[in-house]
């Protein structure tokens, strides 16, 4: 069992804080995603689980067990970098056996774990060949092979395929994937790449910078659905989904609306500016004599499988993904934008919380 607890955790460099009240629970054998943007403290949150950096004040916990204090070593964590940082002189099976040979463990004991491991990632073919002769994409596997020798309870990886090129990540991230249904162990998986975050994740950990105002990193925890259809606040309506979710202001006493469409009643409590979001794929694209949000089309970027449409109104520049190819939209027209039925947000302007639906 190796749930991971954060119980108010906290950490500062010198006075500069970097994590704030940071409580969250990682279930026995889940995959959780951490995502945000730079500098929000996602690789200081995995390293203080793995021992290499401590707490300023506030708790880890391993399986139940308080890990402050307790040495690297003896956490029983695996972590795997963006940097493989492979010895250059030894084999790939010198390589992966490393972790076991400091630990003092007999060598008919490591060739066994080496072949095991070399067998779930592939390896088998390459034990003899020193890091140079491999590909990115092997190089990568001998690191994850390194840390699945040593038989964690808990896997942490932090951004372990950006060095990678587009295809290759993409392969590599459905090895993980595998990889995690063949070991069962916790794992934690830093990525600023949401289409890492939505595909991997069992959970995604949302953390913001504490340097731009925000009191405590987690703004969200939840299934990928869960955080893309209920953002719980602006910052993580804007950061999951490519396009980003539209946003238009809803002024103190008006009732949020695309044009004569009303989207219902404003919530009774809410005096103050709101924020409609409405996502670019819940956009859809009426003739201009329809009810809806006049506008006119300023550009069409054709991706080939969808188009994203980028459209001019009076609320500001829209854009709407529109997947339908037949529909054709072209750059000038005048158009009325509509939204899905029920597929809006609202958030209060000042504090970013949602507020409904
Ligand atoms: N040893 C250190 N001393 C001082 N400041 C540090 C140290 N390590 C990290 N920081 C600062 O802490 C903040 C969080 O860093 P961290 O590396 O955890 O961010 P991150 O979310 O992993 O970012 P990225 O996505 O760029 O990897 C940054 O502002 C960073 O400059
Ligand atoms: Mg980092």
């Amino acid at each position: 069992m190796a749930e991971i607890e954060f119980k108010s955790v906290a950490k500062s460099f010198g006075k500069v804080g970097v994590i704030a009240g940071l409580d969250l629970k990682v279930d026995d054998g889940e995959f959780i995603v951490f995502v945000g943007p730079s500098g929000c403290g996602k690789s200081t949150a995995l390293r203080m689980i793995a021992g290499l950096e401590e707490t300023t004040s506030g708790d880890i916990r391993i399986g139940g067990r308080s890990v402050t204090g307790l040495a690297p070593s003896d956490r029983n964590v695996a972590m795997v970098f963006q940097s493989y940082a492979l010895y250059p002189h030894m084999t790939v099976a010198g390589n992966i056996g490393f972790p076991l040979k400091m630990a003092g463990r007999s060598a008919a004991e490591i060739a066994q774990r080496v072949k095991e491991a070399a067998d779930i990632l592939d390896l088998g073919p390459y034990l003899g060949r020193r890091p140079a002769q491999l590909s990115g994409g092997q190089r990568q596997r001998v690191a994850l092979g390194r840390a699945i020798v040593r038989h964690p309870e808990v896997f942490l990886f932090d951004e372990p395929l950006s060095n990678l090129d587009a295809d290759l990540r993409v392969s590599m991230r459905g090895e993980i994937m595998q990889l995690r249904e063949r070991i069962r162990a916790t794992m934690i998986y830093v990525t600023h790449d949401q289409t890492e975050a939505m595909t991997m994740g069992d959970r995604i950990a949302v953390f913001a910078p504490l340097k731009d105002g925000h009191t405590h990193n987690l703004m969200q925890v939840g299934t990928p659905e869960e955080l893309y259809e209920r953002p719980a606040n602006l910052f993580v309506a804007r950061f999951l989904g490519s396009p980003k979710m539209n946003l238009i202001e809803v002024a103190e006493g008006q009732t949020p609306a695309f044009g004569a469409l009303d989207l219902g009643a404003r919530p009774a409590d809410h005096g103050g500016a709101l924020l409609l979001g409405v996502r670019p794929e819940d956009i859809r694209i009426a003739d201009a004599s329809e009810p809806g949000l006049a506008g006119r089309i300023r550009l069409v970027e054709a991706l080939g499988a969808e188009y994203y449409v980028h459209v001019e109104t009076a609320a500001g520049e829209l854009i709407a993904r529109v997947m339908d190819k037949r529909l054709r939209p072209t750059s000038g027209d005048a158009v009325a934008l509509q939204p899905a039925p029920g597929a809006f947000h609202l958030f209060d302007k000042t504090t970013g919380h949602r507020i409904a639906p």
